[in-house]
């Protein structure tokens, strides 16, 4: 399992397996069970998936120790909005059956808060409650505001990217103040055409490899952690097995060319929940 170091010397594998839309507890719970004895060490989750406590159990009774599973969970806006970030924390700890998260993320960049809610994940990261502290669906605006008051510098921002929303300018932007971009609906979130789009099948068939492989290595030789959700063991297996062949620069051209900045969720300046 590749992993990347983040900023603060936290190791972090560069695929892990989201369980966002999962809410059935069993599904979840097989689903992460199953995830971990085919090879994860890395999974996605959040507060507002109501499914936390099926990922701490499933986590528990695979055996596995805790130090080996790198977790990210998320601070919902209504705990930004209310001021309640250590609640929201110990809550999550409480729910997942541990007493750390690898990664804690400020969810979305609410309006009203994001410029102070940074303040109060640096003091969940002093405390040890997480390993290490990041935000998701922030545009550099967002970053540039956080950045003027911050001590601890995002490790993570987790984007919404794939090759129709490559993301381009953020991912430059996050690289250049050392924040790890992370790609969610990295597989199009199975809303678009992606994964039978023509240069991608083609791309897929010199290499003997499926679209989705073909999509998550472009977003990995480009520096862009992955983390696509599938509930069926082939496909967790399929969107492990991707570090075993290159794309070429003309491929990861190709593929980037695609971009069309079309947004499968919502927009981090426009959102209503
Ligand atoms: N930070 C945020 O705001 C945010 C927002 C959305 C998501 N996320 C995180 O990102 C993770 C991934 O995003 P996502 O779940 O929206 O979308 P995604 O991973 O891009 O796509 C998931 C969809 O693709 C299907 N799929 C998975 N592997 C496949 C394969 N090899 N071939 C064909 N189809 C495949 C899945 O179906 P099956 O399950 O039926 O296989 C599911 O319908 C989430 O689970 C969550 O952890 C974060």
């Amino acid at each position: 399992m590749e992993k990347i170091t983040l900023n603060n010397g936290v190791n972090i594998p560069s695929v892990g397996v989201g369980v966002f839309r999962v809410e059935d507890a069993q599904v979840a719970y097989e689903t992460v069970k199953l995830a971990l004895s085919v090879g994860y060490r890395h999974i996605d989750t959040a507060m507002i998936y109501g499914n936390e406590e099926a990922v701490g159990k499933a986590m528990k009774d695979s055996g596995i120790a805790r130090e080996e599973i790198f977790l990210t969970t998320k601070l919902w806006n209504d705990d930004q909005r209310s001021g309640k970030v250590a609640e929201a924390i110990e809550a999550s700890l409480k729910r997942l059956g541990t007493d750390y998260v690898d990664l804690y993320l400020v969810h979305w960049p609410v309006k009203e808060t994001y410029k102070n809610v940074w303040k109060k994940m640096e003091e969940v990261y002093k405390s040890g409650k997480a390993k290490a502290i990041g935000v998701s669906n922030y545009q550099p605006h967002h970053l540039d505001d956080l950045l003027q008051i911050a001590e601890v510098i995002p490790a993570v921002d987790q984007i919404e990217c794939y090759p129709y929303l490559s993301q381009e300018a953020v991912i430059a932007y996050c690289k250049g103040k050392g924040i790890y971009p992370e790609a969610w609906g990295p597989l199009g979130a199975g809303k678009t055409d992606i994964l039978v789009n023509p240069i991608i099948t083609g791309i897929a068939t010199t290499h003997g490899k499926s679209a989705a492989q073909v999509i998550l290595r472009w977003n990995l030789q480009r520096g862009v952690i992955v983390i696509p959700k599938s509930i069926h063991e082939a496909r967790l297996v399929e969107n492990l097995s991707v570090t075993d062949f290159t794309l070429t620069a003309k491929q990861m051209e190709e593929i980037s060319k695609l971009d069309k900045n079309l947004r499968l969720g919502s927009h981090p300046d426009n959102f209503n929940f």
